[in-house]
């Protein structure tokens, strides 16, 4: 599959820092990274733990990245592993992301010996909660 500049902007990233991962528990580095609405490509890997239940995973790295470099939307993303199923973000990712994104919005899972999967966020997290609910 050929890739969009954008898309092919956004691999680079996630695997660049996917080479930064800390995974010595689960040998599974992944990287991620967010096209945001100010243009900008903010990157993250997970960062695991001794208790394990603290590790962060790529995404929630990405998004922390995204909201301290003044980026406020998700308008794309893209999530790298290795393996060649496409490494998709995990349920409370999907959660995460849903908070910074809309719902139409492409979420791209890569192992990166394999084929990408794109799909929208609205897939991934059908009949989802969001802020709306508690806006006032
Ligand atoms: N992981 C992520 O960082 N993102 C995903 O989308 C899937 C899983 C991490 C969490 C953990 O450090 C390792 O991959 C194995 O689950």
């Amino acid at each position: 599959m050929s890739k969009t500049p954008t898309d092919q902007a956004l691999f680079e990233a996630a695997e660049a820092i996917r080479a930064k991962a800390y995974a010595p528990y689960s040998g599974f580095n992944v990287g991620a990274a967010i096209l945001a609405d100010d243009g900008k490509i903010y990157a993250g890997c997970n960062i695991e733990n001794a208790a394990y239940p603290q590790g962060n995973c790529a995404e929630a790295s990405a998004i922390a990245a995204m909201i301290a470099g003044g980026g406020k939307r998700i308008t794309r993303i893209y999530v790298t592993g290795p393996g060649t199923a496409p490494v998709t973000p995990c349920g409370g990712c999907r959660q995460r992301i849903r908070e910074f994104a809309d719902l139409d919005i492409e979420v791209i899972s890569h192992g990166v010996d394999g084929e990408p999967l794109i799909r929208t966020l609205d897939f991934l997290l059908p009949y989802s909660f969001g802020p709306e609910y508690l806006a006032k």
